[in-house]
């Protein structure tokens, strides 16, 4: 029998993208789908990619009835006051939001300037990134959705710091280029398609709340990150600067790439010597589950340069929430997640 799964924040483009992936996902069927401003209207309205599914009608909060899963899919700030409520609804929680991500509550303040309306639930957390907490993941009721910006910075430094390769008094620097998409589907002055089409606009060189939970999972304080949205809807791209140990070579990286990625169904490795796509693009895996890592290494000064690319609503969000979802339930982690990306896009 089926499970089935809900969203709250139903008109959102994770929400959306999550519907997608319940739609050819063989274990799972769509429960209820709220949606505060949309209640009464049909799915394909606010996602025409699911036309034709059959799918049912948003519905409003206060009809919420109980379910196997639930997907929280609301801006940051809300699921951790009503989260008493909704784990009454559903034994099982993934929340993309950050409000469960950073695991103490003096970090939290810190970097988002509130105290926590939940803190008893912070703990009951797990960071749902399966690369680093699968285990975890598998024994945990609750699971936090990831920030996009940070899956593409932690897989790009995870070899590294795995086996102690970086010189820990250097800095590590993430330069990430980032789509519209990952701003959610609410417009602003900003987002107004002739200001935002063409540019390309740094918008937050330092202080992005995304560098708190890097530095929590990966166990670094000097990490630094600095964003820019270029003209792109899907797709992130962390570009990673850092400084190897004296003597480090290019088989040493290869080494800890190939060991650190081996068993990923989801982490490829993309470092070629010829063709268009020698190194990791968005592009060419929107819509897709898929991380690409490559790396170079100047030899001359030591610096590496760790590369990873993501669909931010897949592998940055919902496809990585996916891959959280058939863990807790004992599913094969890949189900439903095989789209490979589409080429040309
Ligand atoms: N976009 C990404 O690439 C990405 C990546 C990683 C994580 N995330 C996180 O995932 C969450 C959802 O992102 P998204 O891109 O889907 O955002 P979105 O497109 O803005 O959708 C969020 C939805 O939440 C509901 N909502 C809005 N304001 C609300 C409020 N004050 N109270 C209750 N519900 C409200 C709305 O749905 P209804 O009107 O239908 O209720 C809205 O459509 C966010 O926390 C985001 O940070 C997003």
């Amino acid at each position: 029998m089926s499970l089935r799964i809900s969203i709250v924040g139903g008109s959102g483009y994770t929400a959306g993208e999550m519907l997608r992936l319940i739609i050819n996902h063989p274990e799972l069927e769509i429960g209820q789908v709220v949606s505060r401003s949309n209640a009464g209207q049909p799915m394909w309205r606010l996602h025409p990619h699911l036309r034709g599914h059959n799918l049912p009608s948003f519905v409003e909060i206060d009809s919420l009835k109980e379910t196997d899963i639930l997907i929280l899919a609301q801006p940051h700030g809300i699921a951790q006051k009503k989260i008493a409520y909704y784990s009454e609804i559903s034994p099982k929680i993934i929340d993309l939001s950050s409000d469960f991500r950073l695991n103490t509550l003096t970090n939290y303040k810190k970097w988002y300037g509130d105290a926590h309306l939940a803190p008893d639930w912070l703990p009951r957390f797990v960071y749902g990134l399966p690369e680093i907490y699968r285990e975890e993941i598998s024994d945990s009721q609750y699971v936090s959705g990831v920030g996009c910006n940070a899956t593409a910075s932690i897989l790009a430094l995870l070899p590294l710091i795995k086996h102690d390769l970086l010189i820990t008094d250097r800095p590590i620097i993430a330069e990430i280029k980032t789509g519209s998409s990952e701003g959610g589907s609410k417009a602003n002055p900003g987002s107004h398609h002739p200001v935002r089409s063409g540019s390309v606009r740094s918008y937050a060189s330092v202080g992005h709340r995304h560098t708190a939970e890097i530095q929590q999972v990966l166990g670094v304080e000097d990490l630094h990150i600095s964003l820019t949205a270029i003209e792109m809807v899907r797709g992130a791209l962390a570009t990673v600067h850092a400084f190897v140990n004296p003597n480090t070579n290019l088989k040493d990286l290869w080494k800890a790439y190939r060991s650190t990625y081996k068993n990923e169904p989801f982490v490829r490795i993309v470092r070629d010597s010829r063709g268009n796509y020698r190194r990791p693009e968005p592009k060419i895996i929107s819509g897709s589950n898929f991380a690409d890592v490559s790396f170079d290494l100047d030899p001359q000064t030591g610096r590496i340069v760790s590369i990873c690319a993501i669909d931010n609503l897949m592998k940055g969000s919902v496809g990585t929430a996916m891959q959280c979802v058939n863990i807790m339930c004992g599913f094969e982690e890949t189900t439903g997640l095989e789209f490979t990306g589409l080429h040309p896009i």
